[in-house]
C-alpha cells in the first residue's frame, strides 16, 4: 500500500510548469539520462518500441528556440505572424535547463496501427513527467509553435510517417506547484457495468 500512496501521490501532484516559470538552474545529464530510461520502460505494442528524442542542452537549447522562432517566420502568412510571438519563441529558451522533443518512430512494415504507436510514444513521455515530478524537476509538455506544423518535422530530418509528440520544456522552478484541477467529475468518465 505504501507504494501505491507514493505513487499516487506523484501523479495527483505532478502539474505543468510553463518556461517562464522557471529559474535558469540546470538539471544534470545523468537525471535527464535517467527519465528517459524510465521512458524507455513504457508499453509498446509489438515491441516496436516507437518513441525517440532529441535533447538540447547548453547552447543548442538558444539555437533550437531561434530555429523555432525562424521557422515560425517562414510559415506564417504576413496578417497573421505578431513579433510578440516570434519573441516568446526565441526567448523561451532563456528560462530552461533542457529541451527534449519526443518524436515517434514509424515502424517498419506498419504492423501496429499508428494511433497505437502514439499511444506508447505519450505513455512513454508521461513515464518522463511522473519521474520529472519525483526529481522535483519542473516540466511543460508542450505542442505549440511550429511542433506540428510540417516544416519542423523537415528541420529536425524526420520521415514522412514520423510525428512529434511534443516539446518537453524542462528545469526547475521556485514557484510553489499550482493547484492540479480537473473539470468534469471523474464518475461522468466511468461506466460500471456488472
Ligand atoms: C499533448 C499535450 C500537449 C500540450 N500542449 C501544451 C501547450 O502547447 N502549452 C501549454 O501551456 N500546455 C500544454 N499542455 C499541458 C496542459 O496544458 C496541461 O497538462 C493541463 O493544463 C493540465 O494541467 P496539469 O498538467 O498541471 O495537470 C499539453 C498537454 C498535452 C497532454
Amino acid at each position: 500500500m505504501d507504494t501505491f500512496n507514493t505513487l499516487r501521490n506523484i501523479i495527483q501532484s505532478r502539474r505543468s510548469t510553463k518556461p517562464a516559470l522557471m529559474n535558469g538552474k540546470k538539471i544534470a545529464a545523468s537525471q535527464i539520462h535517467q527519465l528517459l530510461e524510465l521512458a524507455d520502460w513504457a508499453p509498446t505494442h509489438g515491441l516496436t518500441e516507437p518513441w525517440r528524442f532529441i535533447v538540447y542542452e547548453n547552447t543548442a537549447i538558444q539555437k533550437f528556440c531561434f530555429d523555432h522562432a525562424e521557422l515560425y517566420k517562414a510559415n506564417t502568412v504576413p496578417d497573421k505572424f505578431t513579433m510578440a510571438k516570434y519573441e516568446k519563441l526565441v526567448q523561451q529558451g532563456n528560462t530552461l535547463s533542457h529541451i527534449v522533443l519526443v518524436y515517434m518512430k514509424r515502424s517498419a512494415g506498419n504492423s501496429i496501427p499508428a494511433a497505437e504507436e502514439f499511444a506508447a510514444v505519450a505513455a512513454a513521455i508521461q513515464n518522463i513527467l511522473l519521474g520529472a515530478a519525483a526529481l522535483d524537476i519542473a516540466v511543460l509538455w508542450s505542442t505549440g509553435g511550429m511542433t506540428h506544423h510540417p516544416a519542423m518535422k523537415n528541420h529536425i530530418g524526420l520521415a514522412a510517417d514520423d510525428n512529434i509528440l511534443g516539446l518537453l520544456y524542462m528545469g526547475y522552478t521556485d514557484e510553489p506547484l499550482t493547484e492540479g484541477k480537473r473539470n468534469i467529475p471523474l464518475a461522468d468518465k466511468i461506466v460500471w457495468r456488472s
